[in-house]
């Protein structure tokens, strides 16, 4: 089989015991479902004086197969969004759902599931296993699943990202340059339906992001995959089809993003 299989993220993204449809007539509806969407999100962490209002109430929708390039000052809730639409963390308030699944409405084993089946995260601070090889950090999605390794998206996947030569060290034996390629290979190990990436370029140097943006792009367009990805930088940015901007836990304009500089595509 070729490592391209078009489609296959999208075919499986109603699959799994969690995957019940909420409404009728799927197959026509099913499309018209965006991948992911939430509603009136809010996270606040502490309380009273020292409350941090990290989401402001979100309401937004990725469509499928968009690739949408989040952006923002830090601090302004871009890891806090992205881990409550993968089901990383739970919202103080409002929905979030995946296809039209409302995560809320699921308990410990129905997230993992989800996060197992659909979901492909590439962690700001890459969360690699550390007793882990790098080979090993990549099929842990795999092996979580009970499934076999596509050999040949493995091969496609690591020599892509240049990761070859690191594939029996640990991750304090790698750079962190070497350490967010394996985590970005890790992610796209399951061809999950929605990969959602917190600033999978942010310890890269120019060539590096390159390799990693453009399998990325290569995963939206020849996959069909949904992309969600954070980056400070707007050439970064412009790989996607999309940008939302982030402040102060709100989506704002871009003139309101101090980091915004109108790079275009
Ligand atoms: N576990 C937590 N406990 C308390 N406050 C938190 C926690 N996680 C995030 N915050 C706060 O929530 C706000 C949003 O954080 P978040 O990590 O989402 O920002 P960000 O846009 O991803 O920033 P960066 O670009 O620096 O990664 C920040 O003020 C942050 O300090
Ligand atoms: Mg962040």
């Amino acid at each position: 089989m070729s490592p391209v299989n078009r489609g296959a993220a999208a075919s499986s993204e109603f699959q799994g015991e969690n995957m019940e449809p909420t409404s009728a007539g799927l197959t026509e509806e099913t499309q018209a479902v965006p991948a992911a969407h939430s509603v009136a999100l809010t996270k606040t962490y502490g309380v009273g004086q020292a409350a941090v209002h990290a989401l402001a109430g979100i309401t937004v929708t990725f469509d499928r197969g968009r690739f949408t390039a989040v952006m923002g000052p830090s601090g302004s809730g871009k890891s806090t969004l992205m881990h409550c639409m993968a089901g990383l963390d739970r919202p103080t308030s409002g929905q979030t759902f995946v296809g039209d699944l409302d995560i809320g409405s699921l308990d410990d084993a129905g997230l993992t599931r989800l996060r197992r089946d659909r979901i492909g995260f590439v962690f700001q601070s890459f969360n690699l296993v550390p007793t882990l090889t790098a080979a090993e950090n990549i099929t842990l999605p795999v092996a979580l699943a009970g499934r076999k390794v596509d050999q040949e998206w493995f091969g496609y996947l690591v020599k892509e990202l240049g990761i070859g030569d690191r594939l029996t060290h640990r991750p304090n034996e790698m750079s962190g340059g070497q350490q967010q390629r394996v985590a970005c290979a890790r992610a796209l190990i399951n061809k999950p339906a929605i990969v959602l990436a917190d600033e999978p370029t942010g310890n890269l140097d120019s060539k590096n992001s390159v390799i990693v943006l453009d399998m990325l792009r290569h995963s939206n367009r020849e996959l069909g995959q949904t992309v969600l990805m954070i980056t400070h930088n707007p050439e970064a940015a412009s790989y996607g089809d999309r940008m939302i901007h982030m402040r102060d836990g709100e989506m704002v304009a871009p003139e309101k993003d101090p980091q915004w500089t109108g790079a275009k595509r």
